[in-house]
């Protein structure tokens, strides 16, 4: 069996879930998230955020995407569009799945290497909208979009977003962090962001389970915190056929998740051993695409060297990069042809398996 870097849910699930899935098995509970597991689920996400009674509004649903889509679809007028870096997970993967709901993903330029959003590229981007006085041609930024942790592994600090959210309420405009990744964001050293900062910082967050040892599901929060976005979400929720008659699965995973820090003690496993992977590579000098503190590492690989790698482990292509970039990069007029692999590590991840990958990178850079 060939180990795999190649994501964070090639495994089934942490074995908490499986058993806490199997113990309530026969139990006969309501459907439709209104059961007993997902009220627990919600006050305890509710309880680690300091939120008072009814703050913030806790929902769940299967898929990233899906989430996306729902929140989105339901903040946005008809006419708005969401902000979002050119790199955005809605912007690149999903299919348009956010402009079949009728909205537009309004791409703004990111830098190519973090693939971060950043408080100046919207305070332009908007200053120059609303200096426009023909504005109300093109679609009306009703929405600023970013995922943490990023496409390209990086994540964002508390200041960073601050720095975000001072544009956004110039503007009045809502942000949403697509946390798909979010426990390895914040299990990110330095500059940690903290759970309970997000509740200020943001409009709407989601709490990602699937990469991060659920079987899959995500939490949908709205912080309320000037505005209550979340009014009748229920009814986009399923419309969109987001809410699920058996939301046990959805309430029994969060509620494992958030018990005994477990959501956390995951992210974190799988940052330690993106930690080890990435100090054994840098030993060996190889370069990175971007520096990511996170569960995703993007490195630059000989084609020679990655398809001998290949035959042993899962990994997957990310790019190949221009001469410019190589220069920027520090690789300087060389005959040697690089492409940019992605390695990730997940809670389930072995030290073991970064200790054979690297012995492998020894005896195939040696050859
Ligand atoms: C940041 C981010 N958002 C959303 C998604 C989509 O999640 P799903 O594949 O569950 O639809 C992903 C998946 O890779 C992701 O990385």
């Amino acid at each position: 069996m060939r180990i795999s870097f190649a994501n964070d849910y090639s495994e089934g699930c942490l074995p908490e879930i499986l058993e806490n899935l199997s113990k309530t098995n026969f139990e006969q509970i309501g459907g439709y998230g209104l059961d007993l597991y997902s009220k627990s689920a919600i006050e305890k996400i509710g309880q680690l955020l300091g939120a008072g009674p009814d703050q913030v509004d806790v929902h769940f649903t299967a898929g990233g995407t899906q989430a996306n889509l729902i929140v989105i679809s339901h903040v946005l007028k008809p006419f708005a569009g969401v902000l979002s870096a050119s790199e955005g997970h809605i912007a690149t993967h999903e299919s348009a799945a956010i402009e079949a709901t009728g909205h537009k993903v309004i791409m703004l330029n990111a830098d190519p290497y973090t693939g971060k959003l950043d408080a100046p590229t919207l305070a332009t981007f908007l200053a120059e909208y609303w200096a426009n006085p023909e504005s109300e041609h093109s679609p009306f930024p009703g929405m600023i979009y970013f995922s943490n942790a990023t496409e390209y592994g990086t994540h964002y600090s508390a200041q960073e977003i601050s720095a975000i959210r001072d544009v956004a309420d110039k503007y009045d405009i809502p942000i949403f962090i697509d946390g798909a990744r979010l426990g390895t964001a914040l299990a990110a050293e330095p500059e940690k962001l903290r759970f309970n900062q997000l509740i200020d910082l943001v409009d709407v967050f989601t709490i990602g389970g699937t990469k991060n040892g659920a079987l899959s599901g995500e939490a949908i929060v709205f912080t309320n915190r000037k505005e209550n976005y979340a009014d009748r979400f229920r009814w986009t929720l399923k419309q969109r056929g987001g809410m699920l008659a058996k939301g046990r699965l959805l309430g029994i995973q969060f509620d494992t998740l958030f018990t005994d820090n477990l959501y956390f003690r995951a992210a974190q496993h799988a940052n330690q051993m993106a930690d080890l992977l990435r100090a054994g590579l840098k030993q060996r000098n190889v370069k990175f695409w971007t520096e990511t503190k996170t569960n995703q590492l993007f490195i630059l690989i000989t084609p020679e060297l990655k398809q001998l790698l290949l035959q042993e482990f899962i990994f997957l292509d990310w790019l190949i990069p221009s001469k410019q970039q190589l220069s920027e990069l520090g690789i300087e007029e060389s005959d040697q042809n690089y492409h940019v692999v992605r390695l990730v590590t997940s809670w389930a991840t072995q030290s073991e398996w970064v200790d054979q990958f690297l012995d492998r990178w020894d005896d195939f850079a040696n050859l």
